[in-house]
């Protein structure tokens, strides 16, 4: 059993410090959000996440897990500290590191010399010789240990990892995160640093490419009369490829691809190489979204200016209530811009979105239809193909239907008088 603080509760912080209380460590969570704290302490999560309510229970009736918001001297008494706060985007694409200095700052006067700090936040190449830096002197090497966990599959992707990474130039440092690990049955990747922090932003560069490439190739089977789903099972059977994330949609979100994609390029252009290649990826992206904007202008003969549109999504991704960096927002401000009045469901969303006050965000998916010219699809919850086109017809002014997540049955929604739009279908 090793004594763990985590700081910064949010995605990544929350899931790692449940993850690890529940395999039987002692885990202190501390987060600068007092409200935040105090809710958790009544086991309230700040995110929607599977199997996440219940391991908070679990964990906070076996005292395995505690919340704080301010750092003490119990600091001195943790094994691992890691680091789970946010690096957003600055304005120039690089991470912004001000919140890893701030914990590193508050943490530092009750710091033991055995504790060793993990960083779990991604950072840019090098931060993990910098964090050292501003450690007092004497402390434990840092080790870099990124997570590759998905949001809507957090807590599963946590305790069943692909790999475990560990960079670190401290070979004890390094052997004791590996121990922290011991139970879990996934293979580990010892590395130095600054490859450990690059592995986290190529694998979601990589990522991000594959789905850009997925949706061009849509855009060239609708050219040239491909289905896009036999193509991508036909591909994806190749072992070489896989067949994982090779779903075409409204373009690839969230708060990590678009973060991590610009990063990556600011770091090769700070060390002298222009990543074009990954600068078309963000670029066909970007088309994606202007892609099935014109797919509903086009439905609608062009002018968009006082049609209504319903919208089935907001969320980036289904199984999830986060919204930031969401495609379907990105093309419902498209929408917005030529004059289209919104109305909107999605399981997660209840109220009115900050930036985009004139959507109406409706009680469901049948409501949001009501006199709609189009419904459109922009994120892939169940709910959504299980709805009866017929019955959604019969709300709408016409029977126009684009669905950029390719998850509804084009037979059935054609059969009840839809004009039907997918992505490559
Ligand atoms: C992503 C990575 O998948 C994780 O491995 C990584 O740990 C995480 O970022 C992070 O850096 O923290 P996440 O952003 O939760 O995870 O979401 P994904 O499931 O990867 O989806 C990203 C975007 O790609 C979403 O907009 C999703 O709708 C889209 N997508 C995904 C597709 O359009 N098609 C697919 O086949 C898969």
């Amino acid at each position: 059993m090793s004594k763990i603080g985590v700081i910064g509760i949010g995605y990544v912080g929350l899931t790692t410090a449940l993850g690890f209380a529940s395999r039987g460590n002692l885990v202190t969570c501390i987060d600068i959000d007092i409200e935040r704290i105090d809710k958790l302490k009544l086991g309230i999560s700040p995110i929607v996440e599977s199997g996440l309510d219940e391991l908070l229970r679990s964990c906070s009736l076996a005292h395995s897990i505690t919340f704080q918001s301010f750092f003490d001297e119990t600091i001195g008494e943790l094994d691992f500290i890691i680091l789970c706060v946010p690096t957003p985007q600055n304005q120039d694409g690089t991470a912004d590191m001000s919140s890893i200095r701030s914990a590193i700052h508050s943490l530092s006067p009750f710091l033991h010399k055995q504790t060793i700090i993990i960083t779990k936040s991604t950072v840019p190449v090098g931060s993990t010789k910098i964090i050292e830096e501003l450690l007092p002197p004497g402390s434990m090497g840092v080790v870099s240990n990124p997570e590759f966990l998905r949001e809507g599959s957090a807590i599963h992707d946590f305790l069943h990892p692909d790999r475990i990474v560990i960079g670190s130039d401290d070979r004890d440092s390094a052997a004791r995160v590996a121990e922290l690990y011991c139970d879990f049955q996934s293979p580990i990747v010892l590395t130095d640093p600054a490859t450990a922090e690059t592995i986290k932003y190529v694998a979601n560069a990589f990522l991000a490419t594959k789905l850009s490439f997925v949706n061009a190739i849509a855009a060239l089977s609708e050219a040239v009369g491909a289905n896009i789903e036999h193509l991508t099972t036909a591909v994806g059977l190749d072992k070489r490829i896989g067949a994982d994330f090779l779903q075409p949609g409204p373009g690839w979100g969230g708060s990590c691809f678009p973060k991590d994609t610009a990063a990556l390029i600011k770091i090769a252009e700070r060390h002298g190489y222009d990543f074009s290649f990954l600068k078309s990826v963000i670029q066909i992206n970007e088309e994606q979204f202007t892609r099935v904007f014109n797919k509903v202008a086009g439905l609608l003969s062009g002018s968009l200016k006082s049609k209504k549109i319903a919208v089935w999504g907001l969320t980036f991704k289904a199984e999830t209530d986060d919204i930031r960096d969401s495609p379907a927002l990105k093309i419902v401000r498209l929408l917005l811009n030529s004059g289209a009045h919104i109305s909107a469901f999605d399981p997660t969303v209840r109220s009115t979105l900050k930036n985009f006050e004139e959507v109406d965000v409706s009680s469901s998916p049948i409501a949001a239809c009501e006199k709609a010219d189009l419904l459109l699809v922009t994120t892939e919850w169940k709910t959504f193909s299980e709805q009866i086109p017929n019955s959604i017809g019969k709300q709408m002014a016409l029977r126009n239907v684009v669905d950029s997540r390719n998850i509804l049955d084009p037979p059935k929604w054609k059969q009840a008088g839809f004009i039907y739009r997918g992505i490559g279908r």
